[in-house]
């Protein structure tokens, strides 16, 4: 998908009336993150947001950890300016040095397949310890997400296909984080899924 397809009315209509998140709901995830992150022994002192959007996530640690280093980036030139992240792809594009937290909320769904596949190896590159990742799969679409607040103009993949381009690099630690396997992080085995 272009970065046109992010422009003022896909923000005005999906963070609108009826967002399908809120910076309260977010505030929610951001803290359990955090805490799971505390439990597992991971300091998290920089964050790097990929396809922030409204800026939920910077907006919360900026207001409850300020000290933490945080980035964000999006590919819109719209989402930018308003919101004020660097613009960069993240299917072109890693950061020089990783950060200990990567959050990827709602982006992957937009790629196509040779896309996601670059953007997989990008996000493994940027992510020192934990990788936050929503995206929603065929299955979300036809049981789970509420349709008339999601964006369904996107790609519609299986959860085992995300699972194989993600396995390589990363293991999954439940409610969609997922830990590098670089970071050898001791997980019990039942904590993890493989
Ligand atoms: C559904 S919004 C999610 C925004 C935010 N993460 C959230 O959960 O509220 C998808 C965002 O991903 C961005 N995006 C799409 N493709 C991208 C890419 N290749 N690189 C970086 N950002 C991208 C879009 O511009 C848009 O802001």
């Amino acid at each position: 998908m272009t970065s046109e397809h992010f422009g003022a009315g896909y923000y005005r209509r999906f963070y609108g009336r009826s967002p399908v998140h809120t910076a309260d709901t977010v505030g929610h995830l951001a803290a359990g993150v955090l805490h799971l992150a505390a439990w597992w022994g991971v300091r998290v002192r920089s964050v790097l947001d990929v396809g922030a959007g409204p800026g939920y996530w910077r907006d919360w640690f900026a207001a409850q950890h300020p000290g933490v280093r945080y980035r964000s980036i999006d590919v819109s030139a719209y989402a930018c300016e308003r919101f004020g992240h660097e613009q960069r792809d993240i299917t072109r594009w890693s950061p020089r040095t990783p950060a200990d937290l990567v959050v990827c909320q709602g982006v992957l769904q937009y790629l196509d397949r040779e896309a996601v596949a670059r953007a997989v190896t990008n996000l493994a590159a940027a992510t020192r310890s934990l990788l936050y990742l929503e995206v929603p799969t065929t299955h979300d679409r036809d049981h789970v997400v509420d349709t008339a607040a999601t964006d369904l103009d996107c790609y519609w993949r299986s959860g085992s296909w995300y699972r194989k381009q993600l396995d390589p690099h990363f293991m999954a630690v439940g409610a969609g984080i997922w830990a590098r396997r670089s970071a050898g992080l001791p997980f019990y085995e039942l904590e993890r899924s493989r």
